[in-house]
């Protein structure tokens, strides 16, 4: 088909699960998978200048300056596989300023997801989580064991997934929530993000699901 690839944005506060549901969203619908605090750490253990620069806003559990992040984001979007499989962005825009550069660009999504999960939860999911360097899976010590005792081996902590850093984190996140959320008001999708992984998976699949049939009707009509 002609169709437009669908553009998606996910939010929520760290540990809600973003991680998570962009491997199944990207399984199943096969967007490009933009995640800024991926791109970071991968900046950061390749020891590039972007990535020296990054690390200690990130070890601290502080935002990355906007100019940093922006750049890598729209560079990753203006490639073409993107153009081709459509885009899930995960973690941007983060604050007021990264929304309106979006705009600026007139890069838009055509859906934008919250993860609404209590506090309480999502301080027992990050200080549980762990992470597979090979692969970068993610897993948690109670809620995703991994599959083999190898594996089990090698997995590693965040350095910022310590409680307190983490509440600190939680903090920024809803200092800049509301204003983000003025930017898309007409399109936001909240999601309870508490469920177990697979229930929370079905809701965002009939959502993204939809969103895809309503875009290839509008196409039709024009
Ligand atoms: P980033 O990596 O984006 O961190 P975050 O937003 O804090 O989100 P997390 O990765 O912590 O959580 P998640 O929502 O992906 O949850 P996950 O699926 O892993 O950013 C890190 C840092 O980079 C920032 O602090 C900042 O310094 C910098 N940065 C990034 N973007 C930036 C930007 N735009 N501007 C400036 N700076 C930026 O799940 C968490 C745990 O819970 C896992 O163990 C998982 O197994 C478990 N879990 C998941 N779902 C469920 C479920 N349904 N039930 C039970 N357990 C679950």
């Amino acid at each position: 088909s002609t169709t437009e690839p669908l553009k998606v944005m996910i939010s929520g506060a760290p540990a809600s699960g973003k991680g998570t549901q962009c491997e199944l969203i990207v399984n199943k619908f096969g967007l490009v998978h933009i995640s800024t605090g991926d791109l970071l750490r991968a900046q950061v253990a390749a020891g590039t200048d972007i990535g020296n620069k990054a690390k200690e806003f990130m070890n601290a559990g502080c935002l990355v300056p906007d100019e940093i992040v922006t750049a890598m984001v729209t560079s990753r979007l203006s490639r073409e596989d993107v153009k081709q499989k459509g885009w899930l962005l995960d973690g941007y825009p983060r604050s007021f300023s990264q929304a309106e550069s979006l705009e600026k660009l007139k890069i838009r999504p055509d859906v934008y997801i919250v993860l609404d999960v209590p506090d309480e939860i999502l301080i027992d999911r990050c200080v549980g989580r762990r992470l597979d360097p090979e692969t970068g899976k993610i897993y948690h010590i109670k809620n995703f064991l991994p599959e083999n005792e190898d594996i089990k081996a090698r997995l590693i902590t965040r350095p910022d997934d310590t409680e307190e850093k983490v509440k600190s984190r939680l903090e920024i996140y809803k200092q800049n929530a509301e204003a983000i959320l003025s930017t898309y008001s007409n399109i936001i999708k909240k999601i309870d993000g508490s469920r177990p992984k697979e229930v929370v998976f079905e809701e965002i699949d009939s959502l993204l699901s939809q969103v895809q049939k309503n875009k290839v009707k509008s196409e039709k009509l024009v």
